[in-house]
């Protein structure tokens, strides 16, 4: 079992001030400083006014813990069971995955690739994103031995579709976690008002290009990446018919990402997935809609022992992480802080930011009474308006 909190001890230990601050909600400010106005914009932004983004934030603030007291914490588990109801079972070291995050190559240069090594070091499985700036064998020979999923859109073009499946089980992800709520790109005024999109220069289409159905329909090199883009075009019919197809094609765990609704929640367990994980891209899609933690508790009611129910957006820290799980979720999922970390210093900064964030999960989770990660689902920490009600003697 790891001990995650070491980490803390090994920065004092070595008596040097770490590259990255701790705090991780600091590094935005400073990537902010260090990449082209073009990626963090486009990193760092979200839909509209970004009240979305925002909300994810005050959702985690505006609850607090209760911690307990008293409480046998000598032995720390961060470790949860993922897919137990659907009979795929996995053990996974802590309660944090890297979440997709598309075109890292404009973040850093080793991308994907640096990430995928950092995730492989420290233990964590990594979400691959389709639009990644290195393929899906590229990322995978990067990953070696560590734990590695594969996002998904669903093509238009089906056959390309069944290759970009085929192929990420060939290059050994274990699992396939299928983005619902970007058939297109939300309304994102800092990329706007920079003139980009990263796809039209060609950036973050790396599995695309190297995909034979892709070449061959697109009859040679690609000479213009408007035309490539409509090869790539995402399948807007996409309905819940179209899951049949993809378990057919997909022989692991399946995820649905971008569930807020727990009608939708439903649906998916009735469709037989494995997981889905309650987003809202990172608020980079609808402005206005609900934040996560808000609306997982009634996700979590309605479907919580029927699949698993993962948790992203928003997520920054390790009380963070704590919050999500005592409300429900398996697992959360990070984006911006490792790319952040990531731009700040390559594999160590993603190493940092992650270490970081379990040594934190694991001293809040012990700190407030609880060993067990697995343990924290129901345990009633969470005040949900810095009152509870056994507070108010309820
Ligand atoms: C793609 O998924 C994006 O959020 O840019």
């Amino acid at each position: 079992m790891s001990d995650f909190a070491d980490y803390g001890y090994d920065i004092c230990r070595s008596g040097r001030p770490p590259a990255l601050p701790a705090n991780l909600t600091q590094l935005d400010e400073l990537a902010a400083r260090q990449m082209t106005a073009e990626a963090y914009g486009y990193v760092a932004g979200g839909a509209g006014t970004e009240a979305t983004m925002r909300a994810n934030r005050e959702a985690f603030d505006r609850r607090r813990l209760v911690p307990r007291v008293l409480r046998d914490v000598s032995a720390p588990d961060l470790s949860v069971e993922l897919f137990a109801p659907t009979g795929f079972a996995t053990r996974v070291p802590a309660p944090v995955l890297l979440g997709p995050v598309g075109v890292l190559a404009t973040v850093h240069p080793d991308g994907e690739l640096a990430v995928a090594r950092a995730a492989a070091a420290v233990g964590v499985p990594l979400v691959l994103s389709l639009a990644a700036s290195h393929s899906i064998e590229e990322v995978a020979a990067a990953s070696g031995g560590g734990t590695r999923w594969c996002q998904f859109y669903l093509p238009a073009d089906r056959e390309l579709g069944v290759s970009l499946l085929a192929r990420a089980r060939a290059a050994g992800y274990g699992a396939i976690m299928v983005t619902l709520d970007a058939v297109t790109t939300g309304w994102r005024p800092r990329d706007l008002d920079n003139a980009y999109l990263p796809f039209l220069q060609g950036a973050g289409v790396a599995s695309y290009v190297s995909d034979p159905v892709f070449q061959r329909a697109a009859g040679g090199p690609v000479l213009s990446w408007d035309d490539a883009m409509t090869l790539m075009a995402n399948d807007r019919t996409f309905g819940w018919r179209d899951l049949a197809f993809i378990r057919e094609h997909w022989e692991g765990p399946v995820l649905l990402k971008g569930i807020l609704h727990p009608d939708d929640a439903r649906r998916a367990a009735d469709s037989g997935v494995d997981g889905i994980v309650v987003s809202n891209h990172g608020g980079r899609q609808v402005d206005g809609a609900i934040a996560t933690l808000d609306a997982l508790p009634a996700v979590v009611d309605a479907v919580g022992d029927r699949l698993t129910v993962l948790l992203d957006s928003g997520v920054r820290t390790g009380a963070d992480v704590v919050k999500a799980l005592v409300l429900g979720a398996r697992a959360v999922l990070i984006a911006r802080p490792y790319a952040f970390g990531l731009a700040l210093d390559g594999q160590d900064g993603v190493e940092h930011v992650v270490r970081c964030l379990l040594a934190e999960t694991q001293l809040t989770m012990i700190l407030a009474g609880v060993s067990r990660a697995s343990d924290l689902a129901g345990s009633g920490l969470v005040a949900a308006a810095l009152c509870s009600p056994a507070h108010r003697g309820e």
